[in-house]
């Protein structure tokens, strides 16, 4: 299973924050956005990953994580210079997924879910299409989906005003190899952008499109707005303080999945003595 993280955009409802500076690299309290959906990729045993950014992006992203051989993964980078859409990942990335399945995260999409792995191992994630589901209260915002009781996808609708549902599609989405045809045929919306939504349609026409509802002690955080990149980073700060473990930590997640040993672990933790991620690091090795 091979991962990519669609990190472009202008990210222009955070202007004038992101002006010079890509918004999945604003801190969401003790790291750079960019962490919590690379830590959940890896958390999910995914290690070949392919970052997609902004052109002007693409050498800080670069210096902040490298070629992934520090976390025992493998990174590559590829570039979007227009929001040409969710979907417009998989024509950009055709190449790298070559016939592998693929799961897409979005870049400034935060999941706090700890059965991630397993819930992925128990569904048995192979053919189709596998979405999320979380249960929000202005899903007017987000992809939409209706399903009965059995889990079974009755509508996926983008944005809708009147929406059937709470339950919005969170960014993260697990496909097979079909997906690189499928979004060679998908057209522009009206809104000039490959849409996912259509993506998914496409999947729930021909019956393989899965739900999977996110549990109730699970949370999918929104960094979209001023005020929901706050509330994101409260969030991780309260959780972290409180438990005193970390959410998104790439180098645990890396270490506890066994891509990196202790020594590797350890140096590592030695370049962030200073802000006391390092200390958090050792701690890991005591356990
Ligand atoms: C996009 C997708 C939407 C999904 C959301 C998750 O929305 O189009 O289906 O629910 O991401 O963050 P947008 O980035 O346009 O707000």
């Amino acid at each position: 299973m091979k991962g990519i993280v669609l990190a472009g955009g202008l990210g222009s409802r955070l202007f004038p924050i992101t002006i010079s500076v890509s918004k999945q690299l604003m801190p969401v309290y003790d790291k750079p956005m960019i962490y919590y959906p690379m830590s959940t990729l890896i958390s999910v045993g995914i290690k070949d990953i392919l970052i997609i950014c902004n052109p002007r992006d693409v050498e800080l992203f670069k210096n902040l994580l490298g070629d992934g051989s520090k976390y025992g993964c493998c990174f590559q980078y590829a570039t979007q210079s227009k929001p040409k859409g969710i979907a417009d990942a998989f024509l950009i990335g055709n190449e790298f997924i070559g016939n592998d399945q693929v799961t897409l995260i979005l870049g400034d999409n935060i999941f706090y879910f700890p059965s991630i792995a397993e819930r992925i191992e128990d569904n048995k994630i192979k053919e189709g299409a596998h979405i999320f589901a979380y249960h929000v209260s202005d899903p007017s915002r987000y992809g939409v989906v209706d399903f009965d009781d059995n889990n079974q996808v009755l509508s996926i609708e983008e944005k809708p005003s009147h929406p059937k549902t709470n339950y919005a599609i969170p960014g993260l989405y697990f496909f097979d190899k079909k997906v690189t045809d499928y979004a060679k045929a998908l057209k522009p919306s009206l809104r000039g952008e490959l849409e996912i939504t259509d993506l998914l349609q496409i999947y729930l026409k021909e019956d393989s499109l899965n739900v999977m509802k996110m549990d109730k002690g699970t949370a999918w955080l929104d960094t979209g707005t001023f005020s929901s990149l706050m509330q994101a980073s409260q969030f991780v700060q309260v959780l972290e303080q409180r438990q005193g473990l970390k959410v998104g930590c790439i180098e645990e997640v890396a270490y506890k999945r066994g891509y990196i040993n202790k020594n590797q672990l350890l140096l590592l933790a030695d370049k962030y003595a200073n802000s006391g991620y390092g200390k958090y690091l050792i701690s890991l090795i005591d356990e």
